[in-house]
């Protein structure tokens, strides 16, 4: 082997095996990428239970979304024609087509332009906003046959409404267009927020560059410099291993998970600004392992009479009363959540542990939607029970272990971990 000069196998080598491989390689990737950002790009599905779909049945499938068309004053002379039936659930698509518009603000109301989605969004968003989505409202009309949205809107009655809609009456024509969109909305799902199209730009194009690199740097070899080749594949290497940490972080690890509740329940306001403490709502008893979510029944102590927020109208507050109406509870959304297989004590931690809750939650008074701030691995439940020393000698809890007491007593160790109480025992979290 020894006497093969370097130089030539070198080259074949790498002409044979390494750069085809790394072409596949970049075929795999691009493969693989594309497919998972098929299956991110599905449709977030309607909140809206089983029985709307039942108004649903007449609306429409034909996609609305398509603004360019706009053939306007055409089904304006169309709709006007037809005679208005005011039934629920009677649209027809030329209807929900126009009702969308209106609420969109692409058609005028006889009062004037309102776009209603600039405050009432149709898609899901990333931050709070306090003003309810347009498929919630639909919820709340398809829930109740009474509901008038001309009432709702020409006679306001909560400080928010008359301030927020002033100037929004509608009739009892553009009432019917609008239950028809509700009804595509309640259908349909809200809607899909457009992939990014100058990530995909990006990405299918410094792919195509970096292939044709790889083929020139092989087979056709039109470039005589190489520089430009290892350029545009160290380019492409760096956007596209940045793309891949993107999505690799979206996978599995929960940290930083911050759900969308069904009520936007701020801890911000509540234990932020009006100082509730959180034993007030989460009450940790010396028996429960669990920190518990309240019930409706501690949210109506104040809200029976608090009936109007600040930020939200009386629109979130509302929903407390509903539920509770209807006899249900608040299907609030877990954020925090341990594997079945190990075991996680409150009392034990806040009562025996003397922690605060802003030692594993973080500043959750800070936070409108509560976030999951550490990752809950074992790691991290295992630094802290070998790191902190915990208040032994004062705490009547440790009181039983004498010999450590003794210990500490006679100057031979300064101090006790969780871990040397049996913190470290895999049986202590592991059933
Ligand atoms: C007025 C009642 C109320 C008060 C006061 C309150 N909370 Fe909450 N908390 C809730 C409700 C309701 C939820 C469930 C909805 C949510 O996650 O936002 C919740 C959720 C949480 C969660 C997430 C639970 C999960 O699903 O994993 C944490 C952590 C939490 N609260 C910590 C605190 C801390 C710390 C305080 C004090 C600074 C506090 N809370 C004060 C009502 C309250
Ligand atoms: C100890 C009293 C108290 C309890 C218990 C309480 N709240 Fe509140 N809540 C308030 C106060 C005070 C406000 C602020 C009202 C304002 O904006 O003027 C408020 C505001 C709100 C708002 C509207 C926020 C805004 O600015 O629009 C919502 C929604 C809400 N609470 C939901 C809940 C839910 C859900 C629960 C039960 C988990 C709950 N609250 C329990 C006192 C309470
Ligand atoms: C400037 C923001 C804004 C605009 C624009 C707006 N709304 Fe609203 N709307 C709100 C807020 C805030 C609430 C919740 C107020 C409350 O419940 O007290 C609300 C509530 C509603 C409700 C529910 C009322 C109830 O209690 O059931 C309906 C229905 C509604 N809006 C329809 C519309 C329509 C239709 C348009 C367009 C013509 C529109 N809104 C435009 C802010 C807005
Ligand atoms: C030693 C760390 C630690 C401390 C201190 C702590 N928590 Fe937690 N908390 C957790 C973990 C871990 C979970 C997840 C538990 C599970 O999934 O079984 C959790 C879950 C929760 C939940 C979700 C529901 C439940 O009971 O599982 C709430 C609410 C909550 N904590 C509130 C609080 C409040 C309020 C305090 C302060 C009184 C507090 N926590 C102190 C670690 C802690
Ligand atoms: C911020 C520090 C801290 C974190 C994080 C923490 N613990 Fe603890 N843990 C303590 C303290 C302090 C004690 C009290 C010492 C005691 O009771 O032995 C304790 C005690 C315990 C005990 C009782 C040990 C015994 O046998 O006496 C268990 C079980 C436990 N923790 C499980 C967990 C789990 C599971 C996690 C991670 C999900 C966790 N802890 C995260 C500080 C922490
Ligand atoms: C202080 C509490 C604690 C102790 C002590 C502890 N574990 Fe864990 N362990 C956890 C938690 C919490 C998880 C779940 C973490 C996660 O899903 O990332 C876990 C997960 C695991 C897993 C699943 C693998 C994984 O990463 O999901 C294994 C296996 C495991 N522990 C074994 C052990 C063994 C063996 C011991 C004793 C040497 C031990 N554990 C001691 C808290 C503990």
């Amino acid at each position: 082997m020894k006497n093969i000069p370097q130089k030539r196998t070198k080259g074949p080598y790498l002409h044979a095996y390494i750069l085809p491989s790394l072409t596949i390689g970049l075929l795999a990737w691009i493969a693989v990428f594309t497919l998972s950002s098929f299956s991110n790009s599905e449709p977030i599905n309607s909140p809206s239970n089983q029985d709307m779909t039942e108004n649903a049945q007449t609306a429409p499938d034909d996609t609305l979304t398509d603004a360019a068309d706009t053939i306007a004053q055409e089904d304006e002379a169309q709709v006007d024609s037809e005679e208005f039936p005011y039934d629920r659930g009677d649209y027809t698509s030329q209807q929900t087509r126009r009702g969308e518009r209106l609420f969109k603000g692409l058609l005028p109301f006889e009062s004037g332009q309102h776009d209603c989605s600039s405050c009432h969004y149709t898609s899901a968003q990333e931050e709070i906003n306090w003003n309810p989505a347009a498929w919630e409202l639909a919820e709340v009309w398809a829930e109740n046959p009474e509901y008038s949205l001309e009432t709702t809107m020409n006679q306001p009655l909560t400080a928010r409404l008359m301030e927020d809609h002033e100037g929004m009456t509608i009739t009892r024509e553009e009432q019917h267009l609008l239950e028809a969109y509700y009804t595509h909305l309640l259908k349909e799902g809200p809607d899909t927020l457009q992939a990014y199209p100058i990530r995909a730009f990006i990405f299918w194009g410094l792919g195509f560059l970096m292939l044709l690199a790889i083929i020139d740097l092989i087979f056709t070899r039109v470039i005589k410099f190489k520089g430009v080749h290892i350029l545009i594949l160290f380019a492409g290497i760096a956007v596209h291993g940045q793309f891949a940490m993107a999505e690799a972080q979206n996978l599995g690890r929960t940290q930083g998970y911050a759900p969308d509740q069904p009520i936007k329940f701020s801890h911000l306001i509540h234990a932020g600004e009006n100082d509730i403490d959180c034993n007030y709502c989460h009450t940790i008893s010396s028996k429960s392992l669990s920190a518990g979510i309240p019930s409706n029944n501690t949210c109506l102590n104040c809200h029976n009479v608090i009936q109007e927020g600040t930020l939200s109208g009386q629109f979130e507050i509302n929903k407390i009363h509903r539920a509770e109406e209807n006899g249900e509870p608040i299907e609030w959304i877990r954020v925090h959540n341990l594997p079945d297989h190990s075991f996680f004590s409150h009392a034990q931690h806040v009562n025996a542990g003397q922690l605060e809750c802003t030692d594993c939650h973080g500043d959750v008074e800070t936070m409108h939607i509560v976030k999951q701030e550490e990752d809950l691995s074992m790691g991290w439940c295992l630094t802290c029970h070998r790191e902190n020393d915990v208040d032994f000698l004062d705490n009547p809890y440790f009181e039983m272990y004498e010999k450590l007491h003794d210990k500490i007593k006679s100057g031979e160790i300064d101090g006790v971990t969780a871990a040397e109480l049996g913190g470290e025992d895999c049986m202590s979290c592991h059933y």
